[in-house]
């Protein structure tokens, strides 16, 4: 098949979080598969700076119309391997800047022309090498109008550019949402401006346009896709949602297991598997000492590496942090985003320098050390679409403390319930529940022999793209 992926991050070029890993490995697997997949991401100065770009080669120019003007995108292409494409669209004018999406705390004013206008030059490169692409696949809002701009070209030039479409949710509380002013720029037809186009109170919205006109919709693990048809979790988007319920699934993503495994992981200062933890522990005693402990500690390590946000459930580690003041513990936090939680928890940190660290940086490597590292990993979200640490922690022999919310619950088995089975621990996002799971860590970190045999449960499991990607191509080809 040739299959087009069109999304706003991938690894290792441009990362905010887990939508680049699940582009990157997921596109890779496929064109392992043999498939010819191509992969468009914006030029951002990221991907521009990326030592891999540099054997990037300009390819085309192109005119893409965006409202009343014409304007003008360099193309460039880059093997990443064999079957595997890269279409970078190149205008600095939108996307040479020093973040995807905004800067201090709040979006870019012009996202809405940015993202429209990657769609539409998508499609006109689409039309210009013709493709003739199997399947245009987009991920989030930020490709949501892509299958309606590619059924408008299509029906200007009565000629097919792509035989399906679908749109992947990678997370629906993000929905590129602009006021209806914005819909001049798109250039659709202005009937597409109402309740059953992507008109959203009044405002146009990018990701309701992706549910509506994709021909398949999926979201990131079965759990998820039955949560977004509730208003709990739809995010205002339910009822639009559940239009789609009978062309919606959910896959579980991947992990990519060159980037993450400790038996190979070069990032990580000693490797181990399951065979033999040695490593593990030289990677406990750095993680101490980056993080200005004694390395010679030898009580339980509480890892957590998040985007600050609201949805990682910011406000419940807080809510429980006489836990990690009282206890015999440390805690060890790599996070950035949201001002309020950077700065409630440097001030934790700073009232209790010798159990808690905090770094906000954008740091690859010291991600690695905490899973490796750590003894437990927290993941109180609020919700989560998929989750990608929780599945990396148990490879890694760290145990997730987790919420009981989408692709946690199906990816991560409750000790508590499960005694012979079970990978984690698991609890309600609420502070009395979240409090009781942090103290059975406790207990379990007494108890080496069963900590043990949780350990290396996980470090068993099978995340591997491959089964994510099958379940893909299978949909594909299902879908042609
Ligand atoms: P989300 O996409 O909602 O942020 P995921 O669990 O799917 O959540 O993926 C998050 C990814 O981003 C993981 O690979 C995680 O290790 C990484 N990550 C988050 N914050 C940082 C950071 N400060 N430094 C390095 N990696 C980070
Ligand atoms: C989103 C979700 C996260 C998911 C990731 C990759 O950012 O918040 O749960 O793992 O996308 O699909």
């Amino acid at each position: 098949m040739k299959i087009v992926h069109a999304a706003s991050e991938m690894f290792p070029l441009v990362k905010t979080g887990g939508l680049a890993d699940a582009v990157g490995a997921l596109s890779k697997a496929l064109a392992g598969f043999g498939h010819e997949v191509a992969v468009f991401l914006p030029g951002y100065r990221a991907v521009l700076k990326h030592p891999m770009f540099a054997k990037a080669a300009r390819r085309l120019m192109i005119q893409v119309e965006l409202g009343d003007e014409f304007l003008q995108a360099d193309v460039y292409t880059l093997s990443l391997g064999k079957k595997l494409t890269l279409y970078v669209i190149r205008r600095d004018e939108f996307y040479d800047r020093s973040h995807p999406y905004g800067g201090e705390g709040r979006d870019y004013d012009d996202n809405d022309c940015r993202f429209i206008y990657f769609c539409k030059a998508v499609v006109e490169v689409l039309r210009i090498v013709d493709f003739k692409a199997d399947v245009v696949h987009c991920h989030d809002w930020q490709t949501g109008l892509l299958p309606v701009l590619l059924r408008m070209e299509e029906r200007k030039l009565q000629d097919t550019l792509a035989l399906k479409t679908v749109l992947t949710i990678h997370n629906i509380a993000f929905q590129g949402v602009f006021p209806n002013k914005s819909f001049s720029l798109t250039n659709l037809p202005e009937d597409l401006m109402g309740i059953d186009g992507i008109e959203f109170y009044g405002q146009i919205n990018m990701l309701k346009g992706g549910i509506v006109f994709a021909d398949n919709v999926t979201t990131v693990s079965p759990n998820y896709s039955k949560e977004i048809q509730s208003s709990k979790f739809g995010c205002g988007l339910e009822g639009v949602v559940r239009t789609r319920a009978d062309d919606l699934v959910g896959f579980i993503n991947g992990v990519d297991t060159e980037v993450w495994n400790p038996k190979t992981d070069p990032l990580l200062p000693a490797n181990y598997s399951v065979v033999s933890l040695k490593g593990k522990s030289a990677c406990r005693r750095n993680l101490l000492g980056k993080n200005g402990f004694s390395a010679d500690y030898e009580g339980p390590i509480y890892g957590m590496v998040c985007r600050l946000a609201e949805q990682k459930g910011i406000d419940l580690l807080l809510s429980v942090r006489e836990f990690f003041i009282k206890e015999d513990c440390r805690l060890i936090i790599l996070g950035s985003g949201d001002g309020k939680y950077e700065e409630a928890l440097r001030k934790l940190a700073e009232a209790h320098p010798n159990k808690i660290a905090l770094s906000t940086a954008l740091d690859e490597e010291a991600s690695h050390l905490i899973e490796a590292g750590s003894d437990f990993f927290l993941m109180p979200s609020i919700f989560e679409p998929c989750g990608l640490n929780q599945m990396y922690s148990q490879l890694y022999g760290t145990i997730p403390l987790v919420s009981k919310v989408g692709g946690l619950v199906d990816t991560v088995v409750d000790i508590e319930k499960e005694a012979t089975k079970g990978t984690g621990l698991m609890f309600a996002p609420k502070t009395r529940d979240f409090r009781k799971a942090l103290q059975e860590s406790l207990q379990l970190f007494q108890d080496k022999a069963k900590m043990n045999q949780v350990i290396k449960r996980g470090m068993k499991q099978d995340f591997s793209w491959e089964k994510a990607a099958r379940a893909y191509e299978n949909l594909y080809q299902d879908m042609i």
